[in-house]
């Protein structure tokens, strides 16, 4: 059994799904269920025994606790923080509160569980925890990507509270031997995505015939990489990760924002025509981000050199399937637009459309 924390989650909800497709071992799922949990993505486990789904706050040390001590898990794999940066700048709190304060329970009682367990079981247990490639700052057009031994330089209060949650991990194997691995992942992107996001953002906001609110001069460039690609990356860590590293995982993928715009408009301009013109008719350029970081790139060959992991998606076939993903989920795609999202959409953008 292992244990993975906010798999209602984007990624989460990918992995556990994607981890009961491939194994027999099950998996015991907390998450708080916070406006982006939504346990309508995992409704194909229903009644399935090798899925055990807790409601729980990372920050609930007893509920964590009996939690460790009813499942025993052989790992723990760590996913649940408020990733949303925007939201980090209208709302820090909740992401010091779940990024640090969350983590730093979580490891507390963890660590107790680690000790409670036989020299084998000690030495085979693992820690795994995702964080982001944003830690490490912004890169100007011609720095080389982010690698393994990038100096932290966070700039927004959720990459902040990222990186505070990266050094506690860090402290714990080094202070007390907890056997943690840190993956620093870049954007992630694929089905299930919340539609706070840039990329389903732009693609439920065209077929609605909503504009798309792109930032700034829309040259601010990501490293996008296929959600399977990110949980197969941490796949292959939790089983041959040398403990206490920390491994980059990205999709030798950067693009412009208004590069990825214009190719979703292409497809859709493909899949979902419109009656007349196009959707890159659609476009809006909006106030930019607060602080928006310039430019993100992974330098992955470590991960690649050391286990072997590369990325199994191009940018087109992922961004392809992301696209038919959501034309073929119009009631997940509705259950999200009910829920809390609405009146964050209203937040974001009504000083800027
Ligand atoms: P998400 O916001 O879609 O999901 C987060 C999940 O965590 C939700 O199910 C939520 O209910 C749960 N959660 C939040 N606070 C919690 C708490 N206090 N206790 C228990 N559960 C809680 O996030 P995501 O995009 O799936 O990201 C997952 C992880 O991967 C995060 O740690 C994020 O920093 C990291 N990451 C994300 C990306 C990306 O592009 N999305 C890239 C690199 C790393
Ligand atoms: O790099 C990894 C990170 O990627 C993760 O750690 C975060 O959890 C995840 O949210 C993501 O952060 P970004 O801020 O890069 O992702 P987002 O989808 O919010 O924005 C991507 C880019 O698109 C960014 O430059 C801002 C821009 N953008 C975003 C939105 C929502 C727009 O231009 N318009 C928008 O409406």
């Amino acid at each position: 059994m292992i244990l993975v924390t906010g798999g209602a989650g984007f990624i989460g909800s990918n992995f556990v799904l994607d981890w009961l497709r491939q194994h027999d071992e099950g998996i015991v799922n907390v998450d708080k269920l916070t406006y982006a949990g939504n346990l309508a993505t995992l409704k194909s486990l229903s009644g399935d025994p090798r899925h055990i789904f807790v409601h729980a706050d990372i920050g609930d040390a007893p509920a964590i606790e009996r939690v460790l001590a009813e499942h025993r898990p052989r790992a723990v794999l760590h996913f649940a923080a408020e990733s949303h940066v925007d939201r980090s700048i209208h709302g820090p709190a909740a992401f010091v509160q779940t990024n640090v304060v969350g983590t730093f329970t979580l490891l507390e009682a963890v660590r107790g569980y680690w000790n409670t367990l036989d020299a084998d079981a000690r030495l085979a247990f693992r820690f795994l925890h995702v964080s982001t490639d944003e830690v490490f700052g912004s890169l100007n057009a011609d720095d080389p990507p982010f690698s393994e031994t990038t100096a932290y330089a966070p700039n927004s209060p959720y990459s902040a509270s990222k990186a505070g949650s990266d050094h506690l991990v860090r402290a714990y194997h080094h202070t007390y031997g907890l056997p943690v691995l840190t993956t620093n992942c870049s954007n992630n992107y694929g089905p299930h995505h919340f539609p706070e996001k840039l990329i389903p953002l732009m693609i439920l906001n065209a077929i609605d015939g909503k504009s798309l609110p792109v930032y700034g001069d829309g040259k601010n460039v990501r490293d996008w990489l296929y959600v399977s690609d990110h949980c197969a990356a941490i796949r292959t860590v939790l089983s041959a990760g040398r403990v206490g590293e920390t491994y980059n995982v990205g999709g030798w993928n950067e693009m412009a924002n208004l590069d990825v715009v214009h190719l979703l408009c292409d497809l859709l301009d493909e899949m979902k025509p419109k009656a007349s013109g196009s959707y890159r008719d659609q476009i809006t350029f909006v106030t930019d981000r607060p602080g928006h970081d310039r430019r993100y790139a992974i330098d992955a060959r470590k991960i690649e050199r050391e286990l072997g992991w590369r990325p199994a998606e191009t940018f087109a076939t992922g961004l392809r399937k992301t696209v038919q993903w959501y034309l073929d989920h119009p009631q997940w795609v509705r259950d999200v637009a009910t829920g809390d999202y609405r009146k964050w959409v209203q937040t974001q953008y009504s000083s800027s459309n």
